[in-house]
């Protein structure tokens, strides 16, 4: 692999942003009718798109053949900022520059005009990290913005910028990626890549990617580099360290039957393989309330399990794994729920 994936894939129009609606629609509204405002500020958890959808917005503003609200991708400006080298947008990494000069320089840049009549785009990301004099003078500079210059402010921690910056910016926020739409994108990525990859590893991918695109595209190409040949939920489960869905299947017939010594089992056998039971938990407590949800779900067939003993599966295992965190012997809470689950099954 030459290039990372998430480099390689990262949008370079609004259409292949996942997700992300409000904020799209949004800014290729203020693109169409040129109402651009001076400063954005994009905030949400990582890897949702937050950088990429400045640098759209930076492209799209400047490209000379734009078409509609994309940028053509094709043109000078456009090559110049996919390439990261267009001198009229300035990115800075506020986590390592946090400092009162960084934000004069900033100053003194943006009251020159650009050397061409194109927009100046500063991105400032992680713009919590500022000291609060760099922030007083970035407030200066928001107070009187030159008519050529946006500001797009992106950060993880919202509550940390002062409120007066606040008041004085356009907000986004940025959502986490849902299940589906992480898993249109890795499709679609492997079929680019030309890689045979099963529909239980893309869902395992995206479930385990908590709603950032950039972690789910790693762990791709991470599947993707060790194995040869077909990628199977198996190989993935391995290199991600995940425990495989079946694992789940079989813990929630054991306790549906009964079967106090088979859910004791796949405990340990979870526990042996080396996989985390905090992890195993958390997984299995989605899995059933994906379960629960659909027995609610007039259009799906309705599942063997009883709303009931789904939602009385779900709080023993809530607890347990309260307790399990505790516990000097992580495997013991959740043996105690699976004997009283299992053991309800037979009354
Ligand atoms: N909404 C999205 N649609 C499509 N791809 C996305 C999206 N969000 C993230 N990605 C993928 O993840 C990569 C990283 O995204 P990006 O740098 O925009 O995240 P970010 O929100 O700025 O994260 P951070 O807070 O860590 O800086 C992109 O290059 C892209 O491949
Ligand atoms: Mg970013
Ligand atoms: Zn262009």
């Amino acid at each position: 692999m030459t290039q990372v994936l998430y480099r390689k894939y990262r949008p370079l129009t609004f259409e292949e942003v996942e997700g992300q609606e409000h904020v799209v629609r949004t800014l290729e509204g203020a693109i169409l009718s040129g109402h651009i405002g001076h400063a954005y500020l994009f905030t949400g958890p990582r890897g949702t798109g937050k950088t990429t959808m400045a640098r759209l917005f930076a492209k799209a503003l400047n490209c000379a053949n734009k078409k509609g609200h994309d940028p053509c991708n094709n043109c000078h400006t456009c090559n110049e900022i996919n390439g990261n080298r267009f001198i009229d947008l300035i990115e800075i990494d506020a986590a390592s520059n946090r400092g009162i000069d960084e934000i004069r320089n900033i100053q003194e840049s943006a009251r020159v005009a650009s050397s061409h009549g194109s927009w100046k785009i500063f991105i400032i990301d992680e713009v919590h990290m500022l000291t609060p004099q760099a922030f007083n003078a970035l407030l200066k500079v928001l107070e009187e913005p030159p008519s050529h210059v946006v500001f797009m402010l992106a950060t993880t921690e919202p509550h940390k910028v002062i409120d007066t910056i606040l008041s004085r910016v356009q907000r986004f926020d940025f959502k986490k990626l849902n299940v589906n739409q992480i898993e249109t994108k890795l499709s679609r990525i492997a079929r680019k890549e030309k890689i045979s990859i099963d529909k239980d590893s893309v869902t395992a991918i995206a479930m385990a990617s908590a709603g950032s695109l950039r972690d789910a595209e790693n762990s791709l190409a991470k599947v993707m580099a060790y194995t040869e040949g077909e990628v199977t939920i198996k190989d993935t489960s391995e290199i991600l360290g995940i425990v495989p869905e079946d694992v789940n299947r079989k813990m929630l017939s054991a306790l549906e039957g009964g079967n106090a010594n088979e859910a004791i089992l796949t405990i340990s056998e979870i526990s042996e393989s080396g996989h985390d039971l905090d992890n195993f938990t958390g997984h299995f407590l989605s899995f059933l309330r994906a379960r629960l949800l659909n027995s609610f779900d007039p259009s799906k067939e309705p599942g063997a399990q009883t709303p009931e003993f789904l939602a009385r599966t779900i709080k023993a295992f809530i607890k347990a794994r309260s307790e399990l965190r505790l516990s000097p012997l992580p495997q013991l809470p959740l043996e105690l729920a699976v004997i009283e689950i299992a053991n309800q099954q037979k009354q």
